[in-house]
């Protein structure tokens, strides 16, 4: 860290320390303000040790903004409530109402047009719920004004945005993280080691199932509007399938086919797919989507010397030759507030492990694949 860089933001975090009269490190607080209070040279002396002592301990409380207070937008408030390293500073939706009730819960200003929350706010990071077409535009907007991102999947609906999100996050020096969380399910962890150490033997093969009513009445109808959501099931669940193959394997594809169409109703979105994938470790992936009615999902591993079975996500089963069988697991943790943890990790250089731009763009590519190949189908 540049000298003049590491002063002011030494002085920031111990400006927040003093602002802070109680916290899980007050010890480690208390003797820095005496060191820094009854010896300047002795701050001088041991100026860099503070700071690698406070990085190392996590202790950067950042301020944070949440726009889009939907569905998902909810559930991250209430991570943030439970996170040691970032403070709400406001909330944001154009829904005044939902806006509203979420800033009066967490006792924060409301804002409905984003762009005002950079020049109000004293904002360092921000969390963005929108509607996927609006991804690109507003994340380049809060990393032009030196703002650390951390947007909803899937990063945005073409390539070609995700390469200008990229560049706006170069040019500012500031963070831009997809919110891919399928990492953070215990479930898929325990595969990607059973892959990893080759209990099972080789992985060759992938299958997934899901079924789901994607076209309930509760979902938001911007869901349904191609211009808008850059796409149905694929863009929205296929975000998540893709993440969950990739990070499993640690693989891309090299080739796919794929097709799909609507056949039930006049959405501008497709209502099914199936693709097939050949990714670069030699492993196919084959996934089927059917959006018009829900009895839940399963992905299947099928390894040289067994299977494993992930039902809806969470439940997991293993198989060498007879039936399966439960692998017990609890899924004790908030996806979300791990995730957030990385991200933070992410801000202060740490080795996090929250999906970065580059790699949440090769799964809009894999996407935009899909889609090409489905419609020459
Ligand atoms: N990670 C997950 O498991 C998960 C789950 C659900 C949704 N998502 C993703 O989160 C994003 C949001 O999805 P959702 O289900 O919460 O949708 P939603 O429609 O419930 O929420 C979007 C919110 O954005 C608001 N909004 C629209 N335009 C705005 C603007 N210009 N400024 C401020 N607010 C605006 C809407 O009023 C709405 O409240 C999508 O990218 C979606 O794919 C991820």
């Amino acid at each position: 860290m540049p000298h003049l860089l590491a002063v002011s933001s030494y002085l920031d975090r111990y400006a927040k320390i003093k602002a802070r009269p109680v916290c899980d490190y007050c010890g480690v607080h208390a003797q820095i303000r005496t060191q820094i209070q009854t010896n300047e040279d002795l701050f001088n002396a041991i100026f860099s040790d503070i700071i690698s002592l406070q990085i190392a301990q996590g202790d950067e409380v950042m301020n944070i903004a949440v726009v889009g207070t939907g569905i998902i937008g909810v559930r991250h408030l209430q991570a943030i409530e439970q996170s040691k390293d970032f403070t709400l500073c406001a909330v944001c939706d154009v829904n005044v109402a939902a806006a509203e009730t979420c800033a009066q819960k967490y006792g924060v200003p409301c804002f409905t047009d984003y762009k005002d929350i950079p020049f109000k706010t004293n904002v360092e990071a921000v969390i963005l719920n929108l509607p996927h077409w609006l991804h690109c535009e507003a994340a380049i907007f809060f990393l032009e004004h030196g703002i650390h991102v951390l947007v909803e999947k899937p990063m945005a609906n073409t390539k070609s945005e995700c390469e200008r999100m990229i560049c706006a996050s170069a040019r500012s020096g500031k963070k831009l993280a997809v919110g891919h969380v399928q990492r953070f399910f215990q479930a898929n962890r325990y595969v990607k080691k059973v892959v990893q150490e080759k209990s099972l033997g080789d992985l060759c093969m992938i299958s997934e199932i899901r079924t789901i009513d994607y076209f309930a009445p509760n979902r938001p109808k911007w869901f349904l509007d191609k211009s808008l959501s850059g796409g149905g099931i694929v863009m929205n669940y296929g975000a998540h399938v893709l993440d969950k193959v990739f990070y499993v394997t640690d693989s891309r594809p090299v080739s796919i086919f794929a097709t799909g169409g609507n056949i039930a109703n006049d959405a501008t979105i497709e209502g099914h797919s199936q693709f097939i994938m050949k990714l670069d470790n030699g492993t196919s992936v084959s996934v089927s989507f059917c959006g018009y009615y829900n009895s839940g999902y399963e992905t299947v591993y099928y390894f040289t010397g067994g299977a494993l079975k992930v039902v809806n996500g969470v439940n997991l089963f293993s198989r060498a030759n007879a039936g399966w069988n439960e692998i017990p697991s609890s899924q004790p943790d908030n996806q979300l507030l791990l995730q957030l943890n990385e991200f933070h990790n992410m801000i202060v250089g740490a080795s996090s492990e929250i999906a970065t731009a580059d790699y949440s763009a090769d799964i809009i590519a894999a996407i935009e694949e899909i889609y090409a190949q489905s419609e020459t189908d």
